[in-house]
């Protein structure tokens, strides 16, 4: 692999100013793999512009080798390996160890880090009185930030951003804590006692087993769910410099700790442009309710007065298909068998209106596909996860990719503080005015 991004190219760049024109040379830096990216770090100090760029659509914020995107063929790669091929082949944890360390483990690396991540899921037992602060009936997501931000005021000793092994024992304490956090989360909810993880079970059965069991009564994890589960897990560990993991970094940029930084990119994740659209999918499928009133849906997506989108369509990569919303499809339908559902409504709808979307001109011409949401939700509601669950199962696959992300960022030489600047549109200068003299 090319260690150094090369820089042979340049780019040309003249700014025109009362008909006189100057010209400077910008640098063009070449990847390994994706579009080059033209570097205006010493634009401002060389011609007094800034770059405007809202919403980021053309703008690279740093270096990256952990995932790699191509939006136009369908191609997500977690540090070279095609999604589709760890969907099948490896699990949740192996596919931590490989975002985190750049390649994948050894045997012996491998029962090592899964010994690591299972004997740091406990919590600190002060955090189930912290719970009992929060209304019963708090959105999951609100009670996530709440939790994990406050997990730097339990784990004082990983705190030290400058030292690798606590940037290691956070990230670790992260990976393995969110299942039992999104877990008590849930179970505080329902007003049921919190289920304490178990050390002998692998990680997505661990999740379940502390979701859906009582100490009432044993529970034995469906295999197949476990497996699901896992998958799910994988699809969403990372992906590239979105919403919540560009926030983890800029708050990261400032030295702010890595629990505060992930209850950050917590924060990001819950809207539903980003990882709150699986929930919106299903609450969007639930209102259209039957195949007849598709249309109506797909002339409200269409029309630009009204603020509606179809969920889970659309994505601001991929523009030819989502390679995460293929093996989501698939596994959508081993658990629907799996559990013997012949006859899912919502599932028979969400098909109808991907088929009616994607002969629609409107979808084909903007590029619109089906996301990784459009089935996520209804894989976890026949696993029998509440909606309000959804996004904090996401949160729980991302934190993966976000202390990835975050450990890139704190180990780059380059590395500063993120502050953009902007385009001022305000008044100029003016006086104060005192009150009485204002009408
Ligand atoms: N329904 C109807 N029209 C849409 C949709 C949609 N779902 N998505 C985009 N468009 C239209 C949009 O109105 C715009 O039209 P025009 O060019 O005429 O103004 C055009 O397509 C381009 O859209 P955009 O909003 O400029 O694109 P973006 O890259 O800023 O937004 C997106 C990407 C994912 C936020 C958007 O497609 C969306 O809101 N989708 C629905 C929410 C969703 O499913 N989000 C999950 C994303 S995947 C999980 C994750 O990574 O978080």
């Amino acid at each position: 692999m090319n260690d150094k991004p090369s820089t042979e190219k340049t780019a040309t760049y003249t700014l025109t100013d009362n008909g006189t024109g100057r010209t400077f040379e910008l640098p063009v830096i070449q990847g390994t793999c994706g579009p080059d990216v033209i570097d205006v770090r010493k634009l401002y100090a060389e011609t007094g512009c800034f770059t405007y760029d809202p919403g980021y659509t053309s703008t690279g914020s740093c270096e990256s080798k952990i995932t790699f995107i191509d939006g136009e063929e369908g191609i997500l790669l977690y540090r070279g390996y095609p999604i589709d091929e760890l969907a099948e082949n490896s699990d949740f944890l192996e596919v931590c160890y490989l975002l985190l360390y750049g390649e994948l483990p050894t045997l012996e690396q491998k029962q090592k880090f899964e010994h690591d991540i299972i004997y740091h899921t406990m919590l600190h037992e002060q955090i189930n009185y912290f719970f009992r602060g929060f209304r019963r009936d708090s959105h999951p997501m609100a009670v996530m930030c709440g939790v994990v931000g406050a997990l730097s005021a339990f784990y004082h000793d990983s705190l030290e951003i400058s030292d690798p092994k606590h940037r290691m024992v956070a990230s670790y304490r992260l990976i393995a804590k969110m299942p039992t956090i999104a877990a008590m989360a849930y179970k505080f909810s329902l007003g049921q006692p919190f289920v304490y993880p178990r050390n002998d079970l692998s990680y997505p059965e661990n999740f379940l087993y502390m979701m859906f069991s009582t100490p009432c009564e044993p529970y034995k994890v469906n295999p197949v769910l476990a497996r699901a589960m896992d998958r799910i897990l994988i699809l969403h560990a990372d992906h590239e410099q979105n919403a919540s993991t560009s926030t983890v970094r800029l708050a990261g940029s400032s030295g702010a700790n890595p629990f505060a930084c992930i209850a950050a990119g917590i924060a990001s994740l819950w809207g539903p442009a980003h990882g709150g659209a699986n929930e919106a999918v299903l609450n969007m499928l639930q209102e259209i309710g039957s195949r007849d009133r598709i249309p109506e849906y797909i002339k409200r997506a269409k029309d630009k007065d009204d603020p509606f989108r179809l969920m889970g369509f659309g994505h601001r990569v991929y523009k030819n298909f989502d390679p995460r919303a293929k093996v989501m499809e698939k596994t959508c339908h081993e658990v629907l068998d799996e559990l013997g559902v012949r006859d899912e409504p919502l599932l028979d709808l969400a098909i109808e209106l991907e088929r009616i979307a994607l002969e629609d001109d409107y979808f084909v011409q903007k590029k619109l596909y089906p996301n990784v949401d459009f089935y996520s939700g209804i894989i976890l509601r026949a696993m029998g996860i509440p909606t309000s669950m959804f996004t904090v199962l996401f949160a729980v696959a991302r934190t993966v990719g976000w202390v990835a992300q975050w450990n890139e960022m704190i180990e780059d030489p380059s590395q500063k503080i993120g502050r953009p600047r902007q385009l001022y549109i305000g008044h100029t200068k003016r006086r104060y005015k005192p009150l009485h003299k204002r009408d």
